[in-house]
Parts: C-alpha cells; sequence; structure tokens
C-alpha cells in the first residue's frame, strides 16, 4: 500500500505551532519576529514565491518586509542594500530571492548577509555549520524534506539513498544531512547528476529517492524498486489552457507510474512545496530568538 506523504497538512501544523509561539512571544512583551526579502527584477516565479512566503509570514504573525528592486540596480547598490537591513535591529531574517540578474555576483551577495540573520542557510557559515553537523540554519527545502521524513516516522538508518541532483540549494545539502551520523539520518547516499551514466542502475537500487533535479516525470516506474519512499522535489510549471493560470505544476516524478511502486511518496503539488516556507518560517523564528548566534 503506498502512503501519500501530505506536506501541505504537516506544514499547516507546522504553522499553527509557530503561530501560537509568536502569540507567546508579544504577550510576554517581545517583538514579533520580521523577515525581509529582497527581490531584484520581474522574474514570474520568483515573484509568485515572495508573495507565499510574505502570506506565509502574515499567516503566523511575523512581520514582512518586501524590497523589490529594478532588474538592472548595481551590485555595489544591493550590497548597501543588505548592509542597511543588517544593521537593522528590528529585521530578524533576511533572503534575496534567487536567481540574480547576471550581471550580478551571487556568491557576494549571499556572502553580504549577516550570518546571524542567514535564514536561507546559503551562507558559507550556515554552510559550514550544517556540514559539521553543528546547530544552525538549515536551507529550507531540505529542512522541510527531513521534518517530512520525521513526522512520517520513516526509517532511513543504514538505508541507500539516491539523490538526483547535486544543486547546492537541494541536491548536495540533503546528502550531506542523510549521510550524518544520527537516528534521523544514517544513510549510505549516493548522489546522481547530470553527467552519471546509467542513473537507473542507481535508482533501482534505492531505498529512499530524492528527486532534484528539475525534468518533469524524469523518474518513471521502472527505474524504482518496489517498497521505495520517493520524495519528488521538482516544480516545473508546464503550460495547460485547461488551468485557470494557463499552467500546471509538475514533480520530477512521472507520479502515474512510480506511486504504485512505492510505500511513501510525495505529491506535487502538497508534497515538499509547503514544507518549503515553513521551514523558511520555523529559521526566522529561530533567528528572532537568537538560537544560533548567542
Ligand atoms: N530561489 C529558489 N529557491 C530559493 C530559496 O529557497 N531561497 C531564495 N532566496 N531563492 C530561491
Amino acid at each position: 500500500m503506498t502512503q501519500i506523504i501530505d506536506g501541505k497538512r504537516t506544514a499547516e501544523k507546522i504553522k499553527q505551532q509557530i503561530a501560537r509561539e509568536v502569540q507567546e512571544m508579544v504577550e510576554h512583551g517581545g517583538k514579533r519576529p520580521h523577515l525581509a526579502a529582497i527581490l531584484v527584477g520581474k522574474d514570474g516565479a520568483s515573484q509568485t514565491y515572495v508573495g507565499h512566503k510574505e502570506k506565509a509570514c502574515g499567516q503566523v504573525g511575523f512581520e514582512s518586509t518586501i524590497l523589490k528592486l529594478e532588474e538592472n540596480i548595481t551590485e555595489e547598490y544591493l550590497l548597501e542594500q543588505i548592509a542597511r537591513i543588517n544593521r537593522d535591529k528590528d529585521i530578524d531574517g533576511l533572503i534575496v530571492q534567487l536567481p540574480l540578474p547576471r550581471h550580478i555576483n551571487e556568491i557576494k551577495v549571499i556572502e553580504a548577509i549577516d550570518p546571524a540573520k542567514d535564514v536561507d542557510g546559503f551562507h558559507p557559515v550556515s554552510v559550514g555549520k550544517m556540514m559539521l553537523g553543528l546547530p544552525g540554519f538549515l536551507p529550507a527545502t531540505p529542512f522541510g524534506i527531513m521534518s517530512l521524513l520525521e513526522e512520517y516516522e520513516i526509517d532511513t538508518r543504514g538505508k541507500h539513498c539516491v539523490i538526483l541532483g547535486r544543486s547546492n540549494i537541494v541536491g548536495r545539502p540533503m546528502a550531506n544531512l542523510l549521510s550524518q551520523k544520527s537516528d534521523r539520518a544514517d544513510c549510505t547516499v549516493t548522489v546522481c547528476h547530470s553527467r552519471t551514466l546509467h542513473v537507473e542502475d542507481y535508482t533501482r537500487r534505492a531505498d529512499i529517492i530524492i528527486a532534484a533535479i528539475g525534468i518533469p516525470e524524469y523518474l518513471k516506474g521502472d527505474m524504482v524498486k518496489e517498497g521505495a519512499v520517493v520524495i519528488d522535489v521538482g516544480i516545473t510549471r508546464v503550460p495547460d489552457s485547461t488551468k485557470t493560470g494557463g499552467y500546471r505544476l509538475v514533480g520530477d516524478v512521472e507520479y502515474a507510474t512510480v506511486a504504485p511502486k512505492c510505500s511513501y511518496i510525495t505529491p506535487v503539488p502538497g508534497g515538499v512545496g509547503p514544507m518549503t516556507i515553513v521551514s523558511l518560517l520555523r529559521n526566522t523564528l529561530s533567528a528572532a530568538k537568537k538560537e544560533y548566534s548567542k
């Protein structure tokens, strides 16, 4: 029997916990956690994501500030804005929505964020802490996936996990987290990527598959063994005139052929996506409580 991992429901539950905690903080004279997001340019998907983050902040009682900047701003101007937000004592967390226009150096921008406010977990200090297994901000999508595995009590110990994709945002941090020495990890991890030969040789032997390559319906039923756990991180917009927005969201997994073989699977939408935003909220709450910078 295949069990569907309900990311939407899990995310709602966590949001309610956060909202309660914020209410208590405010009742005890504390200030509301405050997230700032910088959005450069007019990329449609980025605008949607930032809008979702702003809405989620409101739902749990956080303050949020969106700084919208023109596509043609200079790197120097963006770095000045980050420095200003770093100094702003009222703002707890800062994210710069990616991707950035090509003339702006992404690494330089990420390094400019105060590690105490790095709620995306992209700063080298956060990445280093994660690598060493120290408490710190985890990137939102891997944090969300780890939370889902925990919520559904999925046994990861000693299991062979195959990760499809080696991005800094998902694949590589997932490989790191799942290989750590911990009751909630302890996996043997294989990372497959665009240069891997015969990917199916790996996926067919996997107990857990994390699909994060951004190719719609890449993982097919014949690439998966019976009883596998499949986590689908993909969200590609595919044109669809029957939908109100003109597109539908498709994951990296061909759900119809893969799901019947799985013990657990995340749907798209409603799987990993909602957990990503809630993990950002969790990080912002931790930043407001100075959990990692005392
Ligand atoms: N672009 C795609 N995913 C993310 C994310 O998690 N954070 C930021 N800042 N930009 C993104």
